[in-house]
């Protein structure tokens, strides 16, 4: 059985103060699961502040990002040892603003892959595709070159640890949620790629989750699908109705 993963994606909200009033509001309302890891992704400058709400507790911590050096003259970069350093377990990789607007392609998305395993750190790696590829029919395809790239020369041990986020960026912040059956019938596709790389046991270890649009009544729809793992969730993970989510059957 793998265990459910639900990850809330703040993105680039919250001040030191905000995030920990949301991290305590959002702590006395999660149920403590052993079948559900909860992890909430904060900017860099809330890991510090969130790790103190949060220690000692169930839920674990995220970075949005990370660098792919260790140190050096990379003027406003932050290294994977840092984030590792104060308090973060899991970091996102490879999301599609960060393909977007900052230019990530897969082979930077599995290089900060590789960086992130060198320092435990999970990766949840975002794939998925925008309207017109989906329109064009390529969905597929282009998400079985997201995921192959993304996992290029990372040993099966270390992907059976990886997350896996199936985003189509239609459904990003706009409150399409892609059907259950959409959102299904990728996540099952993405195993069988990692079936194809890792064969059966890595590929059935792997956790999918499914992002877009999560919110407090279709959770847990799509979370009872068979290849969907759990959620990553934006909007809604910056309100206590995250709870809702976390605490989805
Ligand atoms: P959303 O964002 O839940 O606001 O659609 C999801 C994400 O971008 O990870």
């Amino acid at each position: 059985m793998r265990k459910r993963i639900v990850a809330g994606n703040w993105k680039m909200n919250k001040t030191p103060s905000e995030a920990k009033a949301l991290a305590s509001e959002l702590l006395s309302l999660i149920k403590h699961r052993e079948d559900v890891e909860v992890v909430f992704c904060v900017p860099y400058v809330d890991i510090a502040p969130v790790f103190e709400v949060i220690q000692n507790t169930t839920i674990s911590l995220g970075a949005q990002n990370l660098y792919l050096e260790e140190s050096g003259a990379y003027t406003g970069e932050i290294s994977p040892s840092m984030i590792r350093e104060s308090g973060c377990t899991h970091v996102i990789i490879g999301h599609s603003e960060r393909r977007a607007y900052f230019g990530e392609t897969d082979e930077i998305v599995n290089a900060k892959v590789k960086k992130a395993f060198e320092h435990d750190l999970i990766p949840i790696i975002c794939v998925g595709e925008t309207l017109t590829q989906r329109e064009q029919g390529i969905t597929k395809e282009l998400v079985r070159l997201q995921t192959k790239v993304a996992l290029l020369d990372i040993s099966p041990e270390k992907a059976s640890l990886a997350v896996i986020a199936y985003e189509p960026i239609w459904a990003i912040g706009t409150g399409h949620t892609a059907t259950n059956e959409q959102a299904e019938e990728v996540c099952a596709w993405i195993r069988e790629v990692l079936f194809e790389m890792y064969g059966k046991e890595v590929s059935e270890r792997i956790r999918i989750q499914y992002g877009g649009s999560v919110n407090a009544s279709n959770a847990e729809a799509l979370f009872s699908m068979p290849n969907i793992d759990g959620g990553l969730v934006g909007g809604a993970s910056l309100k206590a109705d995250f709870s809702v989510i976390t605490n989805a059957k």
